[in-house]
């Protein structure tokens, strides 16, 4: 058993900008990260476009970012939240630049910014089309640095524990459901350890791959949503999945896909359907710079209408020298499955990318539990609303570390925190008593396959009332077989993801079944309009 002060699950944006703080603030206190895999391979990682922030004052302005974001979340946007991160994004990113962070210049020394749909300037700094991996390594860098933090690689968090784990009743109606750290399995002794901690800050990032096609890479299996719904923490909007309009199109390619960045589009970069038509412009004045739901959603059916498996995304007018110095990942990328983009299209087709809604925060990053903190793309600030628009995902993140670190300072400060879990309780070991290793793995792989499917047929970017009835009691099946696995099994990262993801497949379909309109990224053709009530769907 550890116990630290301070408990981070996660190792992105999110994890460890509010690590780093924390731990400078405080030198003598221990900040302890756990990760389920190694440090960098994180959604954080694969960020391409870069991050929305309000640097050129002559044409752009915080009222102007402020109202681009709130068309694209259609209605749904907490309006004090997309506020509070707009207008904190300048000093975020600058203290990101004197970490050490290189974002692309121009000849005159001002930030290079580029364009993405639904913004209505340019904003968006970047570095080159790698701008995650830039402010991963930046961060990692810096956390490395602190003597008092300490990173566990490939330690998976299963549970966080609370007053269920000591034999109360915890409902959704018990109040004051408290958290006291968490069970972890460490996967180089395969033992399940407990974590107790003052503080727990789930980072744990979003969900792609309960998709079958998504940009994100294999941890992104939404396992703090799931486990603060275990534990009957709130949980909002998982209805709005995001699907990113461009990711690469290979043949028979399951699980994570290559992004072709928004900005590319930004650039230039024209959609064409296989008759060679430039299409957008038939369903949006905005054309390929409309939002991301609405082209996702012009793809889809210019795919269906024509029985193609993708479209195109034209680069072959852009200016190549250009293309190469912003591009260089993409253009590599391309080059090495034979396509020359100055002379061959890209083909394009969408995939799921971020999980605009998840762990219900206020806007200091508390969720419905206490002493439990959530952040990042695994979070429900208030900021997306019912679509995120492109590259504010980053911006959240940094901004919402910043608020958990001075909230929690705050307590600390004044001696508010609670007092350390082990004084007052007997926390119970984790009971691996019954189970052993499954004999079959292909019930757990094939489990997951059917569940990715089921979700990409019958809850993608077009639903109706008839596909989500299917979609929920597959997964209701799905959910009895797994459990009856979960129960007889000693763990592993496999049968603990599928676990999570049933459940956040769960809540994606109950969600959309909840809500009868089409508002953003969740589009019913049996509800093709918004409703007059505008609410979130809480769980
Ligand atoms: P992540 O960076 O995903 O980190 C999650 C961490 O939690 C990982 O370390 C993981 O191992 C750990 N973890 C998860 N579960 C457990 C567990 N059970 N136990 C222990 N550890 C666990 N956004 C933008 O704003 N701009 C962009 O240009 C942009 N481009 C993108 C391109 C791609 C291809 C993708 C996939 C996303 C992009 N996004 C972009 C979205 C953005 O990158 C993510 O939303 C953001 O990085 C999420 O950061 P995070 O810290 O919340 O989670
Ligand atoms: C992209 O670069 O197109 C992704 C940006 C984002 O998801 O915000």
């Amino acid at each position: 058993m550890q116990q630290v002060d301070f408990l981070v699950i996660g190792t992105g944006i999110a994890g460890l900008t509010y690590a780093y703080k924390m731990a400078s603030r405080y030198p003598d206190k221990k900040v302890l990260i756990l990760t389920k895999a190694d440090a960098e391979e994180t959604n954080t990682k694969y960020a391409q476009g870069g991050v929305a922030v309000v640097r050129d004052w002559q044409n752009d302005s915080f009222e102007k970012h402020i109202e681009d974001t709130l068309i694209a979340g259609d209605g749904l946007c907490n309006e004090k939240v997309v506020e509070i991160v707009v207008k904190d994004g300048p000093e975020r990113i600058q203290e990101l630049i004197d970490l050490g962070a290189n974002f692309d210049k121009e000849e005159s020394g001002d930030y290079k910014l580029g364009k993405e749909g639904g913004h209505s300037e340019s904003r968006i700094i970047h570095h080159k089309d790698i701008t995650g991996w830039e402010m991963e390594r930046t961060l990692l860098n810096a956390v490395a640095g602190m003597s008092n933090i300490e990173i566990i690689n490939h330690c998976f968090v299963v549970d966080i524990i609370t007053q269920h784990h000591l034999g109360y009743l915890v409902t959704k109606a018990t109040p004051d459901i408290e958290c006291y750290g968490v069970y972890a399995l460490n996967q180089k002794t395969n033992d399940i350890e407990t974590i107790l901690a003052k503080t727990t800050y789930l980072a744990t990032g979003g969900n792609g791959q309960v998709y079958r096609t998504t940009t994100n890479p294999a941890i992104a299996t939404g396992d703090g949503v799931a486990m603060v719904y275990r534990a009957k923490g709130r949980i909002e909007n998982m209805e709005f999945i995001q699907f990113h309009p461009t990711a690469l199109y290979e043949p028979g390619l399951r699980g994570q896909a290559f992004l072709i960045t928004e900005a590319v589009r930004g650039d230039g970069g024209i959609l064409r359907n296989k008759k060679g038509e430039a299409f957008m412009a038939r369903y949006d004045e905005r054309k390929d710079l409309a939002p991301r739901d609405i082209v996702a959603r012009a793809i889809d059916n210019e795919m269906k209408t024509e029985g193609t498996e993708h479209v195109w995304l034209d680069c072959r007018h852009m200016d190549q020298e250009k293309f190469i110095e912003h591009f260089p990942n993409i253009y590599e990328k391309c080059k090495s499955i034979g396509i020359d983009v100055s002379k061959d299209m890209i083909p394009v087709a969408p995939a799921a990318h971020y999980s605009c809604g998840g762990i219900k925060v206020d806007e200091w990053g508390q969720t419905s539990i206490k002493n439990l903190y959530a952040v990042g793309e695994c979070s429900s600030t208030g900021l997306h609303g019912a679509n995120r628009l492109a590259s504010n995902s980053l911006l959240e993140a940094m901004v919402f570390a910043h608020r958990c670190f001075l909230h929690v300072s705050h307590k600390v400060d004044n001696n508010l925190l609670s007092e350390h879990p082990t004084r007052k309780l007997n926390i119970p070991a984790w009971n691996a008593m019954g189970t052993s290793t499954p004999k079959e793995l292909i019930l757990i792989t094939q489990s997951l396959k059917e569940l990715q499917q089921v979700m990409s047929d019958y809850v993608g970017i077009v639903r109706n009332n008839i596909r989500l009835e299917r979609a929920i009691k597959r997964i209701d099946l799905l959910w009895e077989e797994t459990e009856q696995l979960y129960k007889t099994s000693t763990l592993s990262p496999n049968i603990l993801e599928l676990r999570n993801l049933i459940t956040v497949g769960y809540l994606i379909v109950k969600g959309a079944i909840f809500r009868k309109e089409s508002r953003g990224l969740n589009y019913n053709t049996d509800y093709p309009y918004k409703s007059k009530l505008i609410q979130n769907i809480v769980l």
